[in-house]
């Protein structure tokens, strides 16, 4: 049962009003989401009451701290359904994708190779692939999307051959919203040999997530877009990857062994996790998830099925929108959207006064945005506190924005 007034009440900021009098409407959480009190709680629980560093000490409070952070890692782990060794606490999904990118790909990638994205990447899930392909002379090629916003693989075969060495892409598009056929894309990345990075950052906060069942070989996600703090993410990889692929960053707690001539790596996870960690922010990311856990992820999905269908028939209802992507069915919670006349930037200005959080610009999606030949959209998604009363009320204030500025 998904009870959605108990819900609510479980994120104060819920109760903040965005101007004097102007109640928060948040319609901004695929860019950020709220935290519930229990994320908030264990974080501070924490600093409160066993603050200490980890795997360092062997006073009560380390270890407690330690218990706490691995416990975390753990729960991440299981949420996954990955194994312990193979769940790597990173800063944010970009950091996990660089983490990739640097020391898988610089072992791995020459001139001849090539690196398979999609045109409807986040900068994350682009730049990093850019940046190595200058490296190591390895190409970046991409696979186009259609007028509806889904990915073109009518081509895939002369796009994915046996030159591709790595095909990375996003499970959930942050401004189309399109939920894309991982299964289908890992296999095919497999058939010609290549290994799978799948960006999880718009997935893992909304709907089951299996990394077995997925058979990714790479899956990224940051804490900060499903409840948990900022400055926490997790790179999940297969082990034998992990284990074949150099530290990226070196330091205390990657090693083994270190002379002044030479040092060995520790074992897995924490050949990736030089220096100390963010410690609170492990332990609150493990809380969200234990969160999400009890809403019951197939729940937080159906939740936001609803309300996304709901939002595209009336968001649509407003004369001159535009919502850019696949059909209610095919996308997960959030809509990017024009009015026509109106400027991304000025309809969200309009909307905060009413007290209305949505996001305007290129959402770190400028290729994409190019092929539509638009500069940017306005952008509102959803999360498990969103109601319908919620998007009535954001279609009520669109038509006060057409008004304003005479459209
Ligand atoms: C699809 C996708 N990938 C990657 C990222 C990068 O996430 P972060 O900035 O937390 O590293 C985002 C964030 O908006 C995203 O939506």
């Amino acid at each position: 049962m998904f009870d959605i007034a108990t819900i609510r009440q479980q994120f104060p900021i819920l109760t903040v009003e965005a101007h004097p009098g102007v109640p928060l409407i948040y319609l901004d959480s695929a860019a950020s989401s709220q935290k519930p009190t229990a994320v908030i709680e264990a974080m501070n629980a924490y600093y409160r009451t066993y603050n200490s560093n980890v795997h360092r000490g062997i006073h009560a409070l380390s270890e407690a701290a330690t218990d706490a952070y691995e416990s975390a890692r753990q729960q991440i782990a299981d949420f996954i359904n990955a194994d312990y060794a193979e769940t790597i606490f990173t800063r944010n999904a970009t950091e996990s994708i660089n983490l990739i990118a640097y020391s898988w790909g610089r072992q791995n990638l020459q001139p001849g190779d090539e690196i398979l994205i999609t045109a409807m990447e986040h900068h994350a899930n682009i730049v990093p692939w850019q940046i190595i392909s200058e490296m190591t002379g390895a190409t970046v090629r991409h696979i186009p999307f259609t007028a509806d916003g889904t990915l073109d693989l009518s081509n895939l075969d002369t796009l994915l051959t046996e030159r591709t060495k790595l095909f990375a892409f996003t499970a959930v598009s942050n401004v189309f919203g399109t939920i894309n056929p991982v299964r289908q894309l890992v296999d095919a990345a497999h058939a010609v040999g290549a290994i799978a990075v799948v960006d999880g950052a718009q997935a893992v906060p909304h709907s089951p997530v299996d990394v077995k069942a997925w058979d990714a070989d790479f899956m990224v996600f940051s804490s900060h877009k499903m409840g948990g703090p900022t400055g926490v993410g997790i790179l999940y990889g297969k082990c034998a990857l992990l284990e074949a692929m150099p530290p990226y960053m070196g330091g205390g707690d990657m090693i083994r062994r270190v002379s002044l001539e030479k040092s060995t790596w520790n074992e897995l996870p924490y050949k990736f996790e030089a220096g100390t960690p963010a410690i609170a922010e492990g332990i609150g990311l493990g809380a969200a998830v234990t969160y999400l856990s009890a809403l019951g992820m197939e729940n937080v999905h159906a939740h936001e099925q609803t309300i996304t269908h709901y939002a595209y028939e009336a968001m649509h209802t407003v004369p001159g929108l535009t919502i850019i992507g696949p059909g209610a069915a095919e996308r997960g919670g959030l809509c990017a959207f024009t009015l026509a006349g109106a400027h991304p930037h000025d309809i969200a200005q309009l909307l905060d006064e009413d007290g209305i959080a949505v996001r305007a610009g290129h959402h770190c999606a400028m290729p994409l945005h190019k092929i539509l030949g638009i500069s940017a959209t306005a952008r509102a998604s959803f999360y498990v506190h969103t109601t319908t009363t919620e998007i009535d009320q954001l279609v009520t204030s669109l038509h006060r924005v057409r008004k304003i500025l005479r459209l």
